[in-house]
């Protein structure tokens, strides 16, 4: 099943913000989100379920290549392939935009968005050693992955 997306924008930092509070033990402030809507480098997606948001993406633009600064599922909405919908309609519009490569970085123990990239075919460049600490008992290498968007899968 597909559901519409969304091109968010200013008005929907607050709920952007609520969400990521309910994914995140460090989430970014409703106040952050409205900046990045409003800079015209970054793309925003949304998915809605009976009116709520159920699940959004945040990629910036920067000199022909895009990083994905944040996707967040909400925990009652998860494994219905609403992170792949993003990701996919994220690779889309970025390809409109003449964007040839998407990267990204991502704990080593978040198991759940690393199978998420690589089924959708990010594949890994490299590690930051003991880049992650918030909420943790020892820290985590973040893993970057990118994706050469003329050879992606979507
Ligand atoms: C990561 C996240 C965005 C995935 O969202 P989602 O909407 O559940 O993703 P999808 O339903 O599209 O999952 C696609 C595939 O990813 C993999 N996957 C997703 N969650 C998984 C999990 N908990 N365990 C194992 N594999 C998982 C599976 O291969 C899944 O396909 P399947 O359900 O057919 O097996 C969501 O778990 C989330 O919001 N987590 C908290 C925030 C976060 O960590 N964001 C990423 C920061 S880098």
């Amino acid at each position: 099943m597909s559901f519409p997306m969304l091109v968010l924008n200013a008005r929907d930092a607050g709920r952007m913000g609520a969400l990521h509070m309910r994914c995140f033990s460090d989430p970014w402030s409703a106040v952050s989100f409205r900046g990045l809507l409003l800079d015209s480098s970054i793309v925003s997606l949304g998915i809605e379920m009976g009116g709520e948001l159920a699940a959004f993406v945040q990629a910036q633009t920067v000199a022909g290549e895009a990083d994905i600064l944040t996707i967040a599922t909400g925990p009652e909405f998860r494994r219905r392939g609403l992170g792949t919908m993003l990701i996919r309609g994220l690779i889309s519009r970025l390809g409109e935009r003449g964007i040839s490569r998407l990267t990204l970085e991502v704990a080593e123990d978040n198991g759940a968005a690393r199978a998420l990239y690589e089924a959708v075919g990010f594949t890994e460049d490299g590690r930051r050693p003991r880049y992650y600490t918030s909420g943790r008992e020892l820290p985590a290498d973040a893993v970057l992955m990118s994706m050469d968007l003329g050879l992606s899968q979507m």
